[in-house]
């Protein structure tokens, strides 16, 4: 069995690997603990022992009835509803800097295998149309185009636009985008997508163009111009339904658009396969990013959500949990100086429902065919379910 090694070989090794990263979230962890300190005074406490009851939804219910409720979970504790998606974008706002390097330290590189295996799953085609949610700095979509170039021969882009679509030069140009594959990458939080847009110009040659804010829509229709960069986005507001096929046009084959999951900026029936990779234990209502995922696929398109889950190994969940309470907490705050992102993290996974539980979400969003398999004795697992062919 791998020896883990004692907390300060790990410590040693991983200082070697991040230098040069660590100072950017030594400087942003301090607001974390401000954030933190906030969640204490903002709602009931006392709730760490909620890992043993975890598994649900994540919310208590308000004494106001069935449909209002009051309280959820963040990590262990419990804050009001509205609060959650706040704190939750104030993690990833600390930590996007730091985030892929973190990411290799903590799974020992496995989340890059997880990633590899899920993106085997979808298989995509050369001319798939694809939208990764909680996409953060863009793994998921790097790898899914990637994937799809292998997938057949280059795209054969239609040179000669038809009568209509001169008329129309994005029409035009959508149509020349037609047979290429092309991925968005939606993400509640601009910090994490500017390093996503980073990454596709530096290490991956994409242009990707500038961060995609769509505008609110109020009740009347009327619109309301983006919230500045950086502020989070509003966890109810509705908002403007975009055209994906124009974004595609305007942006090529990547693009990233600042976005909630549960309630998604695009037009319905847009997209041939979906991914949430480690997203959905983040969202607030996971059943309304459930229901917006099978809005925005297309019929028959494929959902397909990768996240931590339950430990099936009678033993090696004992190992995992010593592991995952000890371990990473510890490593946040070695390699990264910031314990508490780390300790959330710990606890948003214990907290997630397990396998069957989180199947029968899927299933009750009105998704079809739904199944899931475990990587790394349930470490994580896939979730994958289709959009019913009307
Ligand atoms: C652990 S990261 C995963 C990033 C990426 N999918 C990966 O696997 O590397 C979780 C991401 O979920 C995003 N997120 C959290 N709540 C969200 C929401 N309601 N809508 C969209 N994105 C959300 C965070 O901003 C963060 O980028």
């Amino acid at each position: 069995m791998m020896r883990l090694g004692s907390c300060a070989a790990v410590r040693g090794a991983a200082r070697a690997i991040m230098r040069p990263r660590i100072a950017p979230v030594q400087q942003v962890c301090s607001s974390f603990h401000a954030a933190s300190a906030a969640l204490h005074s903002a709602g009931p406490s006392g709730a760490a022992n909620a890992a043993s009851s975890s598994a649900g939804a994540g919310f208590s219910e308000g004494s106001s009835g069935a449909a209002s409720f009051s309280s959820i979970d963040f990590g262990f504790r419990e804050v009001p509803v509205s609060a959650k998606q706040a704190l939750v974008h104030d993690v990833f706002a600390k930590v996007a800097q730091s985030y892929d390097v973190m990411n290799d330290a903590m799974s020992f590189g496995m989340h890059r295998v997880w990633k590899a295996d899920l993106v085997a799953q979808i298989r995509p085609a050369a001319n798939v149309k694809h939208l990764d949610v909680a996409g953060g700095t863009g793994d998921i979509a790097f790898r899914v185009l990637q994937a799809a170039r292998k997938e057949g021969l280059p795209p054969a882009y239609r040179v000669q636009p038809d009568a209509q679509q001169q008329q129309d030069p994005e029409a035009a140009a959508a149509a020349a985008y037609e047979d290429a594959a092309q991925v968005i990458v939606c993400d509640i939080n601009d910090n994490m997508l500017r390093v996503g847009i980073d990454r596709a110009r530096t290490q991956y040659g994409y242009e990707p163009g500038a961060l995609i804010k769509p505008a609110e829509q109020g009740a009347d229709g009327s619109t309301t111009p983006a919230p500045v960069e950086g502020a989070p986005v509003s966890p109810a507001a509705p908002v403007e339904h975009l055209s994906a096929s124009r974004i595609f046009a305007r942006h090529g084959p990547l693009a990233f658009v600042s976005g909630n999951a549960e309630a998604l900026p695009f037009e319905a029936d847009s997209f041939d396969s979906y991914t949430i990779v480690f997203g959905l234990r983040n969202v607030t209502h996971r059943e309304r990013a459930l229901s917006e995922a099978l809005r925005v696929l297309k019929p028959g398109g494929r959902f397909l959500c990768m996240e931590f889950s339950q430990v099936v190994l009678p033993g090696f969940d004992k190992v995992y949990e010593q592991y995952s309470q000890w371990l990473i907490p510890a490593m946040g705050q070695a390699i990264a100086g910031d314990r508490a992102s780390y300790q959330y993290l710990v606890e948003s996974i214990a907290r997630m429902p397990d396998q069957r539980r989180l199947a029968n979400m899927v299933r009750d969003a009105g998704f079809v065919g739904v199944d899931y398999r475990n990587l790394t004795q349930g470490i994580v697992a896939i979730h994958q379910g289709f959009k019913p062919v009307r």
